[in-house]
């Protein structure tokens, strides 16, 4: 079966995603010459690295810990060691074999290591897949925030097998559906028809959610505009994750962020009240989180204001006028806020 090309056009030049089952195993014939690094972590070493760098010419496995808290400049350059260990130059390729972790850290590895090797991403999360390894934004957290440290850097092919979606984490692939429906309500209601939530039409899945990424990329590859809409969910998300003590994982917050911003979407006169029905609905069919379950009103908005989103002290939230139909609005009250949190609780 031949792979689903989606081609993407992007500043640094354009590069293809290809998505078809099985593609990890065939992965070696598209390699170039030159040296190859094989970068992942210690959970899908075992899993799919190993097996890859044997089929490729010329490789080296580096492996890195797994977890959101080895994101950092010390990972980084523990990378950029292993990388002039194996002998790597600037002809030579960094693959980066995993979640969006692997992906963000690698990357930036990759964008820097004498000024920029060849990067390909091989993303296994569904998140990754659909969502952090196309549009270029690499990078890692700081002690101080998330993502605080980054570039651009381009991958020059993105291989998407979906059958390693089969050794994802149940908790995984719901916040990687979180991505997913808020794809959908972005711009493909396709999405939000549950039958197409399961591993068998995972290629399907897939393949249009991360097409949705794709379009808004290409229209707007550095965040100037309308790639402010991918943060749908996300002004309410954050503000969860970080009040819980991240006890809520990304992709929880994101699945409440949706209903709230469903919420606030009507209370300002935006959309009807079937819209947040609807999310509402979605959500917690993924099941994910629609309600805070205690988690304070009042931290959740103090934490809003700390999030790197949040423009010249505004409060800019991502909001619907209906299905597919997103809106950026500046302004947005406290009181407004509080009592969609209020509602949710
Ligand atoms: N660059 C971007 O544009 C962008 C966009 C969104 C998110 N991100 C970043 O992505 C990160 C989150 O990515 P994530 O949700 O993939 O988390 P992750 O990379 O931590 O992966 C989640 C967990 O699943 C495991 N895993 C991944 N694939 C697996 C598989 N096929 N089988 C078994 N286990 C597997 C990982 O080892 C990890 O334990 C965050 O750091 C976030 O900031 C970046
Ligand atoms: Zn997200």
């Amino acid at each position: 079966m031949a792979a689903d090309r989606i081609r993407v056009t992007a500043p640094g030049g354009d590069y293809d995603l290809l998505i078809e089952q099985g593609i990890l195993s065939r992965a070696g014939q598209a390699a170039s010459a030159g040296k190859i690094v094989v970068a992942t972590n210690t959970t899908l070493a075992p899993l799919y690295g190993q097996k890859l760098v044997t089929a490729l010419p010329d490789a080296v496995l580096v492996t890195i810990p797994d977890g959101e808290q080895y994101k950092t400049l010390e990972t980084v350059a523990r990378l950029y060691s292993d990388f002039v260990a194996a002998g790597l130059d600037r002809s030579g390729t960094v693959i980066a074999l995993g979640g969006g972790v692997v992906g963000d850290t690698v990357g930036f590895a990759a964008a820097s290591y004498m000024r920029g090797a060849r990067f390909i991403q091989i993303p296994t999360s569904l998140l990754a897949m659909v969502d952090s390894s196309v549009g270029g934004k690499v990078g890692v957290d700081l002690p101080q925030g998330k993502n605080l440290v980054g570039a651009f850097k381009q991958p020059d092919v993105v291989f998407i097998d979906p059958d390693v979606l089969k050794t994802l984490p149940e908790r995984e692939w719901r916040c990687g559906m979180a991505e997913v429906i808020k794809h959908g309500f972005l711009a493909d209601e396709g999405l939000l028809d549950s039958t197409l939530w399961n591993l068998e039409c995972a290629p399907e899945l897939v393949r249009r959610a991360v097409q949705v990424k794709v379009d808004v990329v290409q229209q707007d590859p550095y965040e100037q505009n309308i790639r402010a809409h991918l943060n749908l969910g996300h002004t309410f998300g954050h503000a969860v994750e970080q009040a819980s003590g991240y006890q809520w994982a990304h992709g929880e917050g994101v699945g409440f962020g949706l209903v709230a911003a469903g919420r606030l979407s009507h209370n300002i006169g935006l959309c009807d009240a079937r819209l947040p029905e609807t999310i509402e609905k979605t959500v917690s069919e993924v099941g994910l989180p629609t309600r805070l379950n205690g988690l304070d009103s009042e931290a959740i908005y103090a934490a809003m204001g700390t999030d790197k989103k949040r423009q010249s002290g505004k409060l800019r939230f991502v909001l619907l006028r209906g299905l597919c139909q997103p809106t950026l609005v500046e302004d947005v009250t406290k009181a407004a806020v509080i009592d969609v949190l209020k509602g949710l609780q």
